[in-house]
């Protein structure tokens, strides 16, 4: 290598080492992740499911609205999911007490039955007492004590309105679908009526009129 070569070369060496010094250290911020080589590659410009898009140009929209995702037809429910067709209202709660039963996959067996226990444990005790007598620790703070499970009121009570307590709350009692599924709620109240029932089930029947409690009855404590 002759000397005007290496001459050139130490040359290029200087100015490399200054281009890079200049981009790499001369910046004010410190933050900054300096020159971006090829932007695009780094900012995708791609769009969020569920959202829509709109081109503004001075202030007004340009084009049509672009709907990243299809939103579902109207009165799509998830796969698995059941709505809940009774109303948070009177005739919601009377109509749960008419019709609304347990469903038949959720027996009275001693698995769901201990299920229905811990999960009373978690999210009722505090108010409504181990027993159910209305006298958990929350309870002696509110102003409106809840009714004992052994008293009239919920004694008479079919499951049906009880469910539909429990999904909506009712007076402070505050709503617990959020807190528990609907089997749950079940399973909740299978421990509820054995609380009430510890020498086998009696389960309180449908009114026939709103207002009337007919009875109960009988049911084995393995149904
Ligand atoms: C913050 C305290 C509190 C908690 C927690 C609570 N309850 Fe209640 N519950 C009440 C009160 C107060 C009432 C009386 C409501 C009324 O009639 O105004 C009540 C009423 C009830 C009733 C009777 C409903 C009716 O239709 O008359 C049932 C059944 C019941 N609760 C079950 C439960 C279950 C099961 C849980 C747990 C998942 C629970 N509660 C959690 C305070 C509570």
């Amino acid at each position: 290598m002759n000397k005007k070569a290496k001459q050139i070369i130490s040359l290029m060496a200087v100015f490399g080492c200054v281009a890079i010094a200049s981009t790499s250290c001369g910046k004010k911020d410190p933050n900054s992740p300096g020159v971006e080589f090829m932007p695009d590659m780094y900012r995708s410009p791609s769009l969020e499911t569920n959202m829509a898009y709109v081109t503004i140009e001075n202030g007004k929209q340009t084009g049509d609205t672009l709907q990243a995702n299809r939103l579902p037809v109207n009165g799509t429910i998830p796969r698995g999911f059941m709505p809940y067709p009774y109303a948070n209202d009177t005739s919601g709660y009377a109509n749960a007490g008419r019709y609304l039963r347990r469903p038949v996959d959720i027996i009275r067996n001693a698995e769901n039955l201990a299920e229905g226990e811990e999960l009373y444990g978690k999210f009722c005790t505090h108010c409504h007492g181990t027993n159910g007598e209305a006298d958990g620790l929350v309870a002696a703070k509110l102003s409106g004590a809840p009714p004992s499970y052994k008293g009239p009121v919920v004694m008479a009570l079919p499951e049906g309105k009880m469910f539909h307590s429990i999904y909506y709350g009712k007076g402070i009692m505050g709503a617990h679908s959020s807190q528990v599924s609907k089997a749950e709620i079940w399973k909740i109240i299978l421990h509820i009526q054995k609380l009430q029932y510890p020498n086998g089930v009696e389960v309180a029947a449908a009114p026939v009129a709103d207002s009337a409690a007919t009875g109960a009855a009988k049911v084995p404590a393995n149904k």
